[in-house]
């Protein structure tokens, strides 16, 4: 069976691992090491990643990470091939099964991303959905481990719409035990079944997942504070959304009721003025663009773990991960 990444408890068994790996394996090739900058798992292997939406960060950091790791990456425009218009996913999923060793998917509904992995042969990626980006949650709680120097009675707090960004956030959280508070409108809470799923993590890992619609009762004595978009992709139609936002803005006052470590996080493309201030996304605190830059690593470690999962076991070994 093919091991898919649709949603970021896919990899629940070597989470942990897969983070420790990216950020050793990204200290070595930083500091030159011979091992880590011929370590080339995906020799002769070609990525290909379909975008229903546009990105910036997802694109150049597959791409970049791909040829890294001496693979090549193909970037495919929804536009560009049949998907949907005259080809099922089903039979696009095993076309391109034939050619490559790993296929990324940017698409609207989850449901498509679902049926893409049901058909393909090889490890599918879910390159972000309307209802899962496990790609961001992974550099997400990389950058917060390279952050912070323990998981014990860390507080990630989220302030804004519960979307596809803060449910892989949240299970992400739950599976290495760090607390997390979400602040969402009435009406724009995560959904049911990830919140179940990330509570059953939390239960086994001894942390806490707290709901509440006051933003500042979620940051209050946080660690974190982390926030997207009010409106995303493919919600460009819902203009009054935003008026549920009120007093959901991430700014000096608000911030001032966190830990003095606080960090700042956002997936990006930030609305500078809307969800967060200049102030705070320029902060020395602010790691927005380390989870930027950690995208790539994480994604490196991710497609070794499911491409190539002999290279990345022998990887750990040598990094004494095991
Ligand atoms: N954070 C993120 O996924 O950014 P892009 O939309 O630029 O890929
Ligand atoms: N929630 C945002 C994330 C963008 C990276 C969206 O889906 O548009």
């Amino acid at each position: 069976m093919v091991d898919h990444l649709l949603a970021i408890d896919d990899v629940n068994e070597d989470f942990e691992d897969i983070l420790r790996w990216a950020i050793e394996f990204k200290r070595l090739w930083k500091q030159g090491d011979e091992v880590a900058l011929n370590f080339l798992p995906l020799d002769t292997v070609a990525v290909g990643s379909i975008y229903e939406k546009p990105s910036t960060r997802t694109r150049v950091s597959f791409e970049v990470g791909i040829q890294r790791l001496g693979g090549s990456a193909l970037t495919l425009s929804k536009n560009d091939i049949q998907l949907g218009t005259s080809e099922t996913i089903g039979d696009t999923a095993q076309v391109l099964s034939r050619f490559l060793g790993a296929i990324t998917y940017r698409c609207f509904a989850h449901d498509d991303v679902e049926a893409l992995a049901e058909h393909a042969t090889v490890p599918v990626l879910n390159a972000l959905s309307a209802k899962h980006h496990p790609c961001q949650a992974a550099a997400d709680l990389m950058t917060i481990l390279e952050h912070h120097d323990t998981t014990e009675n860390l507080t990630v707090a989220w302030v804004g719409d519960g979307n596809n960004v803060l449910h892989d956030l949240m299970l992400a959280c739950a599976m290495l035990g760090i607390d997390i508070r979400y602040a969402c409108p009435d009406g724009y809470e995560p959904a049911e079944d990830v919140v179940a799923r990330t509570e059953a993590f939390a239960k086994l890992n001894g942390s806490s997942v707290i709901h509440t619609t006051d933003p500042i009762e979620a940051v209050n004595d946080a660690h974190v504070v982390y926030t997207d978009v009010f409106i995303s992709m493919g919600e460009e139609h819902l203009t009054d959304k935003v008026q549920a936002f009120d007093g959901y803005q991430v700014n000096k006052a608000m911030v001032q009721h966190m830990n003095d470590r606080w960090s700042f996080m956002h997936c990006l493309p930030a609305h500078r003025g809307d969800e967060v201030t200049d102030w705070v996304m320029d902060h020395e605190q602010s790691i927005v663009f380390d989870q930027a830059e950690n995208r790539m690593w994480a994604q490196m470690s991710l497609l070794t773990y499911l491409v190539n999962n002999g290279a990345w076991a022998a990887m750990k070994d040598f990094m004494g991960l095991v």
